[in-house]
This record gives C-alpha cells, structure tokens and sequence, in this order.
C-alpha cells in the first residue's frame, strides 16, 4: 500500500510493483522494493544496534549561547523559541503563523453513519479569504451530551477512505496511483471506499466517547516532487509571505492540522481545549511538526513517525538523512540534505522536538516490524525529552529501558512498541484512547 509513496511514480521499478504486487504480497514488495532502491542509491541501512556509531545529542537545556535552562519561564521564553527557530532553519522550514481559518461550510451532515452511533459532519475549511480550502469530515459519538475530546489527523488517500459508507464524498484531488485500487489517472473511484477503516477505527473511538477529524493530506500539497507547483505553499504564498522552497510537504501538512483546528475551536459539539493531534509515518512527522507550533493541540501521538519524526538523527539506523532527503526532496527545506554526510554538524535532534511538546502528553508507537523508523530511536527520542518534562514537575517515559512489545511505558510521554508491521491497528488505538482517557477525564 506504501508503494506508490515510497518511489518516485516515474521510476520504472515504482510501475513494475506497481502492477505485479497482490495486497498480500505488497508487504514482501515494500521490503523489497526498499533494498532495491536503497541499492540503487548505494545505500545499505544499519539494522545492527552494535554499528550504531556513537553521537551526542544537544541537551534541549541548554541555550545555544551555553545557559543552563532551569525554570519553566526561561524554557518557555528562551529555549522553545530558540529551538524551533533551530527546527525551521535545519529541518522543516518555517511554518507560517495564519492567516488563520475563519470561513467553513458544512457540506452535508448526517447521523445515519454506523448505525445511527455517529453524527458525522464534512466541513469545507476555507484557507483564509481565499478560494482554496480542505475538506475535514468530523466523526461525533451521536449520544454525547457535551462536547467531546476530538483526535485529529490527516490520511493519506481521501475522507472516503476511512470508513466504508456511500455519504462520505469521494476526494476529487490528485491522489498516487495504485494497481492494487485500480488507480491509473490520479483520480479515486468507489473501489476505495472505506480501504483504510482499519487504521481509523471509527466506531471504537466513538464508542469510547471520543470524535475523530480528519482531512485529505492532498487537499493540502500533492506528495510528490512537484506537488509544491498546485499545493497551498504556491497558491497561499501571497498570505504566508513565504516563498515554496521555505517550508516543506511536512510543513504545508502541519499547517492544514492547524486549520482544521480553526475549525474544531467553532464546533460546539467539540471540547477544542481537548483536541488531540495523531498522525502516522510522514503524517506523524507532519502531526509533530503542527503540535510544536501550535498550542492548541492539547495531546500528540506519533504513530511508526520514523525519520524526520519521533526517531533520532543522530543516529544511524533503519533510514538516513541522505535517504529521506533524496528519496522525498519536497518534504523538508534544502539545508536538511546537506547534513547527509555530517550529521554532527545537525545543531537539533528530534528529542527537541518531543521537548517542544512538553507539558502536553505525549504518545510515541513504534511497530516491531518496522525496523526502517528505528523504534529503538522513537524510544530513545522520546526519553531524552524527560528533563523538559520534569520542568513542568511531569514524569515523562520514567524509564531508560526500552520495553517488550505491547508493554507501554512511561506517564505524560508513553511509548509502546507493538508485533507487527509498519502501519495503525486497533492495538495502537486502544491505547491512545487509555492514554485520552488517563489525562482527560
Ligand atoms: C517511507 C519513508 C518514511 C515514511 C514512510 C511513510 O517509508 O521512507 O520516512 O515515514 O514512507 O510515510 O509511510
């Protein structure tokens, strides 16, 4: 299923799996696919902790002039500005601070969804005065009686595909092609209605008294090379005040999780000061990057974030900077690529990023399978954000220890490991809903 956004479409062993792969065999064909481009590049990854070359990562407490951090309000008022100016320089650019949402059209609303269990919502959010806009289909547990906590996040193949039903509108976007859906032209068909509900899980958070948003990814930028030309970093620029090549994908993503916060905060069926963000793999990346510049995301959940994610950099494990870099040039600003080969000169480290969370919870999931993100790194990543964590007087992971799968560990940042392959299961839900349910009621 992550073939067509693993290889450039034109890449003609891109087409040939593309066409020979069965969905069964499509996990053996990513793995293969993977060393096969890796190759191809020259590019062998490290899975062998013991070839882990050593590194040092900047301590998130100490300034870049040398000051030791020690209260919150120096964290707050030096240390986060400073870092994410650090993450918009080296890694993902800047991410602009509006213009903020304030036209939305509710395009249709229903509460015949699963059975009369969700009220369901599709809003069109227009981008500012503008005529471009992203479509978020909101989810409601029908029998709330206030307003409920709200997961958000993007997908990756258009809102008809998180849950099979006929009222949910086919995107009408650029979407990649895909043998396996019968996607050739770019467009969607009926025959991908519903084919991610099992990374979505629609009715078990409902049940549990939670709503669920989410957008087209490509409503925002098309996830491709030359996707910037027709995304919002193009036909936006005049009200970012920000030229394409300054931010990246990940950063034009981000920015539509902030928008349909805007959103979130006019729905009176939503409680907006408990909207958590979630995302997986690059839309994890992208979810990370949204909540450490926008506040309001009141709880972040990396799912499988992998590089550029939730995994360290430093370290040199499963995919490199040199492999995202070239493999996905759109997704970051240039300057990421030129620490491919030093990455000792790379002045930030995604600890950092976790950091800029804190005291917000926070969720990393790594996935046994998916060595290519480094879960050791996810783990690692997330534990070094503790001493921000216990500014706050927060417990963050509590534990050095790398923890046997599905065994969650840690307090406002928890991690879990699970079997299984790179991807969203119930297993993953289940948990960030204990993890919802543990801070929030
Ligand atoms: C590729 C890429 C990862 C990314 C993943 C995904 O594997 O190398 O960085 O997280 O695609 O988004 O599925």
């Amino acid at each position: 299923m992550f073939l067509q956004y693993l290889l450039p479409a034109q890449s003609g062993l891109h087409s040939f799996l593309m066409h020979n792969a069965t969905p069964i065999l499509l996990p053996v064909a990513l793995v293969l696919c993977l060393a096969l481009q890796a190759a191809a590049q020259g590019f062998v990854p490290n899975y062998d902790e013991s070839k882990v070359p050593p590194y040092t990562l900047p301590d998130p407490l100490i300034t870049r002039a040398g000051e030791p951090v020690r209260s919150v309000a120096a964290w707050k008022n030096k240390r986060v500005p400073e870092i994410a100016a650090l993450f918009s320089e080296h890694v993902y650019g800047s991410f602009p601070a509006g213009p903020r949402s304030t036209r939305f059209e509710v395009l249709r609303e229903s509460n015949q969804l699963l059975g009369g269990k969700a009220l369901a919502r599709q809003v069109r959010v227009y981008f500012g005065t503008t005529a471009g806009y992203m479509d978020v289909l909101l989810f409601l547990p029908a029998k709330a009686k206030k307003p409920v906590p709200v997961f958000v996040g993007l997908n990756f193949m258009g809102n008809h595909t998180v849950l099979n039903d006929p009222w949910i509108p086919l995107t009408t976007r650029w979407v990649s092609n895909n043998t396996t859906y019968h996607i050739t032209d770019n467009r969607t068909n009926e025959g991908t209605r519903g084919v991610q509900a099992d990374r979505w899980c629609v009715e078990m958070i409902l049940d549990a008294g939670y709503g669920v948003a989410t957008a087209y990814y490509g409503d925002l930028e098309p996830d491709h090379a030359e996707g910037w030309k027709t995304g919002i970093r193009t036909t936006m620029q005049p009200y970012t005040a920000l030229k394409p090549e300054q931010w990246g994908a990940l950063g034009a993503w981000g920015w539509g999780l902030s928008r349909m916060m805007d959103y979130l905060e006019t729905d009176k069926n939503v409680d907006a000061r408990k909207v958590m963000v979630m995302g997986h793999s690059r839309l994890g990346k992208a979810a990370l990057w949204a909540a450490a510049n926008d506040a309001r995301f009141a709880m972040v959940i990396s799912n499988n974030s992998g590089e550029g994610g939730a995994a360290l950099t430093h370290r040199n494990f499963g995919e490199t900077v040199g492999f995202i870099t070239s493999t996905f040039p759109h997704w970051f600003v240039k300057k990421f690529s030129t620490y491919a080969d030093d990455l000792s000169a790379l002045p930030v480290d995604q600890h950092m990023l976790m950091a800029l969370m804190a005291p917000r919870p926070l969720y990393v999931a790594s996935a046994q399978e998916d060595q290519w993100a480094d879960p050791h790194g996810e783990f690692l990543s997330a534990y070094h954000a503790g001493p921000v964590y216990a500014l706050f007087g927060k417990t963050g992971l509590g534990t050095d220890k790398m923890p046997a799968t599905e065994q969650p560990v840690g307090d406002f940042v928890r991690y879990h490991i699970r079997q299984g392959e790179h991807d969203v299961k119930p297993y993953d839900w289940q948990q960030y809903i204990s993890f919802a349910n543990k801070h929030f009621r």
